[in-house]
């Protein structure tokens, strides 16, 4: 037979795995960019180790070590070590949790995470493999005195992970630590490097204490502000709105349930049998006594057609965790210790028609807020989703967009020149990112006018400080001038009417510090933050080294 056109090209024809994958479109995981890379590197096992110690009910003591390593082939050769405290790694999940792309406990429940797609430890492993040609160095101990160590690396062809070395050890520690020698990314000071990001972290987590040594060897140290263990999440039902035909049909090749019409109402929330009826009144087409595994491509978009046409209940919100308005004040005076700040939590709203999610903000004024260099003040916006801080591509985000978008000066604020920092966290179980690096959130209309309208609530009550801030300023620079003119005052009044002038300064003085309070004394009625939070928290000395 001849050889066909297609047969010379189907030649060449070769199935890739995810792993592979990766290694071609490394940036779209975040490692774009030396720089970049290295917060991923530290983002990735953070994130995983404050899931983790959240799952377990254990306050996260974490500690991150960025060392530089002599290469001759390379000065751009780092080793990352990230240890916590947290609930550790079976030993034979160890290889699968961190060195399989699309492995994790994560991925299939219905749950407010900052892990998702069991992409993060794997993609790190990858990334050391591919620009060092090392393994992973791994210890954990899950508590039952089973402490073990061993090295991992990825066979990139089949996706499986190579364990060496595995050995028990004898130390007496609870956790995973995970070390790792990365190339290609390099330690950066300023607002994309490691220190702003767990700062930020710090920010979103004040039930953690995270620490960082640096490459030149000095530790910095960020305090645990709250000793309570932030609510769980609760696993949620999916809401019929937020679902795609693509959806409904996966969904139901899984389930147990024997009609179409039990299914519905076991797996969605808020789908009463009544409601049920009301979609067959709908569109009297629908077959609900099918089997829900013999579902069609047309019956799934008849259902999610009907979905649309009846009203449902909103989706209940117990899914979603906020950071807290108590633990954000906590925070941010251990962190930002601002002369005052104004924190604001908005009830949930939902984006798509049946996603659920909450915003909360805060705009702080004055203390470590905005940021400073020789030019003076300027503000700065501090982004998180479901705690986690958002540091690239704030051009993309939904936040930026917001906070742009607000008329400042109707709050008295210049972002532009002033010490103002504002900070915004959107939760929920599905947050719309912009991307696959997870940098920004895609601007959808509904989350993009919630979030500036709970920013303009937190700048209002920042408005009434700057403004009681200005008016004290006139005051006081009003009492200045007058004060001068007392003494002279007193001892003229006293030649003329021959009274003694120190009682008469005495006199004079009341009259006007009744006036013009005295800023210090004006402070407390007008800041509550000013003297109890902030020199509490200040004591505990946030960041030392
Ligand atoms: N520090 C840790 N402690 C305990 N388990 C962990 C830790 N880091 C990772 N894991 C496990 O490894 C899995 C894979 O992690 P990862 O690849 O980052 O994916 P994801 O976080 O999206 O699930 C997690 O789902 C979790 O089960
Ligand atoms: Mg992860």
């Amino acid at each position: 037979m001849a050889v066909t056109e297609a047969d010379k090209i189907f030649k060449e024809f070769r199935e890739h795995s995810a792993a592979e994958f990766f290694k071609k479109n490394r940036q779209m995981l975040g490692y774009s960019g030396a720089g970049r890379s290295l917060v991923t590197i530290v983002h990735e096992y953070v994130t995983n180790s404050l899931d983790a110690c959240e799952e377990a009910g254990i306050l996260p003591d974490i500690k991150v070590v960025v060392r530089k390593v002599e290469n001759q082939h390379s000065n751009n050769r780092y080793a990352v070590i990230v240890s916590d405290n947290g609930p550790g790694i079976p030993k034979g999940y160890v290889g699968k949790a961190l060195a399989t792309i699309f492995a994790g406990t994560k991925f299939h429940r219905h749950i407010q995470q900052r892990g998702q797609q069991g992409i993060g430890a794997a993609g790190c492993l990858l990334f050391s493999q591919i620009t060092t040609g090392k393994p992973i160095f791994v210890k954990s101990s899950t508590g039952r005195g089973h402490a073990y160590s061993c090295f991992i690396s990825l066979n990139t062809a089949n996706n499986k992970p190579i364990i060496e070395n595995m050995v028990d050890i004898d130390e007496e520690f609870i956790g995973l630590s995970v070390e790792g020698e990365f190339s290609e990314i390099r330690y950066e000071s300023g607002d994309h490097g490691v220190l702003e990001y767990l700062r930020r972290t710090a920010l979103s987590n004040p039930h953690a204490k995270i620490s960082l040594v640096d490459p030149s060897g000095q530790e910095l140290v960020f305090m645990r502000a709250v000793e309570k263990m932030p609510e769980r999440p609760k696993v949620a039902k999916p809401h019929p709105l937020g679902l795609s035909a693509n959806d409904l049909l996966e969904f139901s090749h899984l389930s147990n349930s024997r009609k179409i019409s039990s299914f519905l109402t076991d797996t969605f929330a808020r789908t009463t049998p009544n409601k049920v009826g009301e979609l067959k009144d709908a569109d009297p087409s629908i077959d609900l006594d099918k089997d829900p595994k013999k579902m069609g491509w047309d019956d799934a978009e008849k259902i999610i057609n009907a979905f649309r046409k009846v009203k449902w209940v909103a989706p209940d919100a117990s899914s979603i965790v906020p950071i807290g308005e108590d633990q954000i004040k906590v925070a941010l005076s251990n962190i930002l210790n601002p002369d005052h700040m104004s924190v604001t939590q908005r009830t949930p709203k939902v984006f798509r028609g049946g996603v659920p999610f909450i915003v909360e903000a805060a705009v702080t004024y004055g203390g470590n807020s905005g940021k400073k260099d020789d030019d003076g003040y300027s503000g700065n916006i501090l982004r998180f989703a479901n705690r986690v801080p958002l540091l690239f591509d704030s051009g993309v985000c939904a936040i930026t967009q917001a906070v742009k978008g607000i008329d400042w000066r109707r709050y008295s604020i210049d972002i532009e020149s002033q010490p103002v920092s504002i900070l915004v966290n959107v939760s929920s179980v599905y947050i719309p990112y912009s991307g696959v690096g997870k940098e920004a959130i895609s601007q959808e209309a509904e989350i993009v006018e919630e979030i500036k309208l709970a920013v303009m609530e937190a700048a209002r009550g920042v408005q009434r400080y700057v403004r009681g801030q200005d008016q004290m300023n006139f005051n006081f620079n009003r009492y200045k001038a007058i004060s001068r003119y007392i003494k002279q005052l007193s001892k003229d009044l006293g030649d003329l009417t021959g009274e003694d002038s120190s009682s008469i300064e005495t006199k004079l003085n009341k009259v006007i510090s009744k006036h013009f309070p005295k800023p210090k004394e004006q402070a407390s009625q007008v800041n509550p933050y000013l003297d109890g939070a902030v020199s509490d928290a200040s004591d505990k000395t946030p960041v030392d080294g």
